[in-house]
């Protein structure tokens, strides 16, 4: 049940209120300003009302409307005069002070108590339109606050989404390079020297744990400036002299640079794999310049290709039984692909041969 505070130290008059109002509301009294206070402190939440007498012992009226405006209860409780003040200017000052109505003692119940009525009503429609007004500021607020975050990370994300554009734009570089070379080889000898090109672009993730394994700085000039393999070509030739042909024909480009090679064919690895390794600084052409990136491409044949994906898997796979079984059958793999390579090598050389006499 709502609660009206009902203030005035002639008992009489609290006595009349009470009982107009009690089948309503819950009444709470108070016979002067002090303990009217008092009692609105202790129910600040369900007081819907005050109806205030004027003149009062040890605290009046006046006092009590001014205590209520600094803790804020004016705006959420109306508060209605009942006085047998007749001055114009007390009436007015109630008001400025914001109070809600002024009713004239002595005074007729069923008035008063429409009086009320519409007061309570009113400001609980007030308090509802303001508390949705600041649930919407909050709204708003969490809003604002999420965009301002999402353009926040736009922006730290802005260099680095750059960068791997950059590197794209290299990958399809050294890709429509290979496709020229592949077209003019098929025009003129009527052979292609790779099957097929597969490129990547290194994930986030992979670039970013990298430089953390190896000590770098995760920053994006960190990325151009130590890794040599956000850029990846894999080139997939039918037999190994290609390999090498293309090779020399892609490093002969007078733009394109070579930064290191690593012949895994001449020198395989222990475990059998075979390919050669180029990092190669290619240069794309953006709007306003010129730059050089760091492309990594692997050439292999088909064999190698094969094999190198069975073994892959074996690296990344834990918990695998007889390891060593596995190793040694790849390594025994790796020999006779090797040796099936330059087999396959030679018989496409006598076809050749065979085909020009
Ligand atoms: P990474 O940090 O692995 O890139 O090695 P690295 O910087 O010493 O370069 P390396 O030229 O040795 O290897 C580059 C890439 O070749 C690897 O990321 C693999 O994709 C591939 N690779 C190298 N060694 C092996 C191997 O033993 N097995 C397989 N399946 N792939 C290999
Ligand atoms: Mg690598």
């Amino acid at each position: 049940m709502q609660r009206i505070l009902v203030v005035d130290d002639a008992e009489l008059n609290r006595e009349m209120l009470a009982e107009m109002l009690s089948g309503e509301y819950l009444i709470e009294m108070a016979e002067d300003g002090e303990q009217a206070l008092q009692r609105l402190a202790e129910h600040p939440a369900d007081t819907v009302a005050v109806l205030l007498d004027l003149q009062m012992p040890k605290k009046d009226g006046i006092s009590v409307i001014a205590e209520m405006r600094e803790g804020g209860f004016m705006q959420r409780i109306p508060v209605l005069i009942i006085s047998g003040e007749q001055a114009v200017e007390i009436e007015n000052q109630c008001f400025e002070l914001g109070v809600s109505d002024f009713v004239h003692k002595p005074f007729v119940g069923s008035i008063v108590k429409n009086r009320i009525r519409n007061a309570i009503e009113l400001f609980a429609y007030k308090n509802q339109l303001e508390q949705k007004v600041e649930e919407q500021e909050e709204t708003l607020k969490k809003q604002y606050q999420i965009i301002r975050r999402q353009e926040e990370k736009q922006r730290e994300e802005k260099p680095f989404n750059r960068l791997m554009m950059e590197y794209r734009a290299a990958i399809m570089e050294v890709e429509t390079r290979l496709t020229v070379l592949n077209a003019e080889f098929s025009q003129e000898y009527n052979r292609n020297p790779f099957e097929a090109i597969k490129s990547r672009l290194k994930s986030p993730a992979s670039i970013y744990e990298k430089l953390g394994r190896r000590g770098f700085p995760l920053t994006v000039e960190s990325i151009r400036e130590n890794l040599t393999d956000v850029a990846g070509v894999r080139v997939i030739c039918s037999f190994p002299d290609d390999i090498y042909r293309l090779a020399e024909l892609l490093v002969g480009q007078d733009d394109i640079g070579l930064v290191r090679e690593k012949d895994y064919i001449k020198h395989p690895k222990p475990n059998g794999y075979r390919s050669l390794h180029l990092i190669l600084s290619v240069p794309i052409f953006l709007s306003r310049e010129k730059k050089q990136m760091m492309v990594e491409v692997q050439f292999r044949t088909i064999a190698m290709d094969f094999w190198a994906s069975l073994e892959h898997k074996l690296k990344y796979k834990k918990n695998v039984d007889d390891t060593d079984e596995i190793v040694g059958q790849l390594k025994s793999c790796a020999d006779s692909i090797e040796q099936l390579d330059y087999q396959m090598q030679e018989i496409r050389n006598k076809i050749e041969s065979k085909t020009r006499e």
